[in-house]
């Protein structure tokens, strides 16, 4: 593909940013676009989606907070009728693994996509490894310990930079197109056993604590954290969370040709880059 745009939702967040950055990279116009971006989208506005889409040729679509919110579906294929209107040709969705709300916003963009002739593709997913290293649990980890609702649970953690690769290639490269790419990680491991290694690999001692689920709840309601915020989390430990996601995927290696990145080099590579910070 030669002069174009791609609109890169969620563009400020751990996907939408690595995306942006490759490319950038490949001399590929990312018009990065969320609600604090210079281009602002906010999924509740449908107002903002237009101009957002105007001239772009491919989007990715991430969802915030989660596809596990009701009507997520509605809003995704919303805006990939708004997509087809624009003259977009192409959509990325970035979704969740086991995850039945996920699956029906699937079902939703690519019916809307099918409709208005556009290419699609699905990255349905695992947990991202950077959960641990950026996201909301860096913070208690960076204490020493994380405490979580979730007992000996496997889950095969996945590598943010292998999803952006895996995006990347679907929003710029032929043979993506009507295909969902399962994409985990290559070793499922507990929270306990990625707790460890990721103490092991950085050398800041960290280990993991499950907790009951009321017990948690009650610490982030007396946090503050949100109503709406407090389901997703029921959700995600009450329900996903109980051993359907274990088994790894080899969906890297059908999607790139190379194996998916293992949860201590994500690490190890994370570390590093914030040691040259
Ligand atoms: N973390 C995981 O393990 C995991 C696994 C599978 C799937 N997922 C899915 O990943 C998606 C999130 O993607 P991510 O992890 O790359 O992003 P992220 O790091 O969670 O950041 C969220 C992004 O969305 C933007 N955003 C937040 N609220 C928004 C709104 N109302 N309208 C428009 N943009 C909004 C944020 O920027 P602003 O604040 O500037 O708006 C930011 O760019 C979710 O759908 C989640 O279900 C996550």
């Amino acid at each position: 593909m030669s002069e174009q745009t791609i609109l890169v939702t969620g563009g400020t967040g751990t996907t939408g940013s690595r995306i942006a950055a490759r490319l950038r990279a490949r001399g590929v116009h990312a018009r990065v676009a969320s609600r604090s971006s210079a281009c602002r989208l906010d999924w509740a506005e449908p107002g903002t989606w237009a101009p957002a889409l105007a001239g772009a040729r491919a989007v990715y679509l991430a969802y915030a907070p989660d596809l596990a919110v009701p009507s997520s579906d509605e809003v995704m294929a919303a805006v990939t009728r708004a997509a087809t209107a624009a003259g977009v040709r192409r959509v990325v969705l970035l979704s969740g693994r086991g995850e039945p709300g996920a699956q029906r916003a699937e079902a939703a963009v690519r019916r809307a996509a099918e409709e208005g002739g556009l290419d699609w593709t699905v990255l349905r997913c695992s947990w991202f490894v950077q959960n641990f290293t950026e996201g909301q649990f860096a913070g208690p980890l960076a204490t020493g310990e994380l405490a979580l609702p979730v007992e000996d649970v496997p889950e095969p953690f996945l590598d943010a930079e292998d999803i952006a690769d895996v995006a990347v290639a679907a929003l710029l490269d032929d043979g993506h197109a009507g295909r969902t790419h399962e994409l985990t990680g290559p070793r499922a491991l507990t929270f306990a056993e990625a707790v460890a290694e990721i103490a092991a690999v950085t050398g800041r001692p960290a280990h993991f604590r499950p907790v009951p689920f009321e017990a948690y709840a009650a610490e982030l309601a007396a946090a503050g954290v949100p109503d709406d915020v407090m389901g997703l989390m029921t959700h995600l430990f009450t329900e996903v969370l109980d051993g359907r996601n274990a088994a790894p995927t080899d969906g890297v290696q059908q999607a790139l040709g190379r194996p998916a990145t293992d949860l201590a080099d994500a690490v190890r590579r994370s570390a590093l880059a914030g040691s040259r910070a």
